[in-house]
């Protein structure tokens, strides 16, 4: 938790994606397909999130730190839906074949992820053994979770700041889409790491779990993106990671040098996600992005009526 306390707004947001294009990101089939491979990823990986943080909850004792959690679980289970909608009103209309990385999405974050049975027997010792292991797995969930959530953070602060998709032919909803998680994942950033650490969690296990996890998510996000390239004509077949490196050259995504130095700092023991990125940044996007701004209005509504 940061000194002055934030809460977390549920913001209902709305997206209508019936006009847009495969590749929002005109003329950048690369930047479009790798962006739009976290519509296939985010939904399990988040419901997850939301399972394992009402798992945790009734061992939250510090209220402000409780409050925080819920509010995270509000936002994480407005994103995966919005997301979840994408899948269906966007890639499959354009007939992307989809259906084998949500089989993937669905094995990593609904069983190979998931909590482990535990079953020692009836005695005391035996029992009081299955709790401790019961929580040391609750606690490495979390932990994973925590190095998620600073990718989450770091790939946040990116897309509100990419000038490239500024650029006035980039498709304003899903760019909106894009940057209302981003800001969420920002106003955020902390939940993670501090309810992990309030439930016993060690920076070590925090950095191990990222030495695993890091990999893994670029391998998901590159197998995700690689699928759908091609069953795309438009998309050239030069390896993914020259595409990914011509497209941050572009601005249309991250260096992956910036995302290697992402990682590094996550390593450090000194590291904390406050100093990730600016709440303020985010709240601006607020105040600026149209499908936050039509939810506040219809919440106004809802309660003037
Ligand atoms: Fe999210
Ligand atoms: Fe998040």
């Amino acid at each position: 938790m940061t000194a002055a306390h934030h809460s977390l707004v549920t913001r209902r947001v709305r997206f209508d994606l019936s006009r847009t294009p495969l590749h929002w990101i005109p003329h950048d089939p690369d930047a479009s397909y790798v962006t739009n491979s976290i519509h296939l990823l985010l939904p399990a990986g988040e419901f997850w999130f939301c399972r394992v943080y009402n798992k945790a909850l009734p061992y939250v004792t510090n209220p402000t730190l409780r409050e925080d959690v819920q509010g995270f679980v509000r936002q994480e289970a407005i994103h995966a839906r919005s997301h979840e909608t994408a899948l269906n009103a966007y890639l499959r209309r354009h007939g992307v074949e989809i259906d084998s990385v949500l089989r993937v999405a669905n094995f990593v974050f609904g069983q190979l992820l998931e909590e482990r049975p535990v079953k020692l027997g009836q005695g005391f010792l035996a029992r009081r053994l299955e709790k401790r292991l019961k929580k040391w797995q609750l606690r490495q969930q979390l932990a994973i979770i925590a190095a998620v959530e600073h990718y989450t953070c770091v790939l946040g602060k990116w897309v509100i700041e990419a000038d490239a998709l500024d650029a006035p032919n980039v498709d304003p909803d899903l760019r909106d889409l894009f940057r209302w998680h981003g800001a969420e994942e920002v106003e955020h950033r902390c939940v993670a790491h501090d309810l992990h650490a309030h439930l016993g969690g060690t920076t070590l296990e925090r950095q191990a779990w990222a030495l695993i996890g890091f990999p893994l998510l670029l391998g998901l996000l590159s197998y995700s993106s690689v699928h759908m390239m091609k069953q795309d004509p438009a998309v050239g077949g030069s390896f993914f990671f020259a595409r990914w490196e011509r497209a941050s050259r572009r601005g249309t995504l991250p260096t992956l040098e910036s995302l290697f130095g992402a990682a590094l700092r996550y390593l450090n023991p000194g590291y904390h996600p406050a100093g990730e990125a600016s709440l303020q940044e985010a709240l601006d996007y607020f105040a600026k992005s149209p499908a936050v701004q039509a939810a506040l209005a219809r919440e106004r509504e809802r309660q003037a009526a």
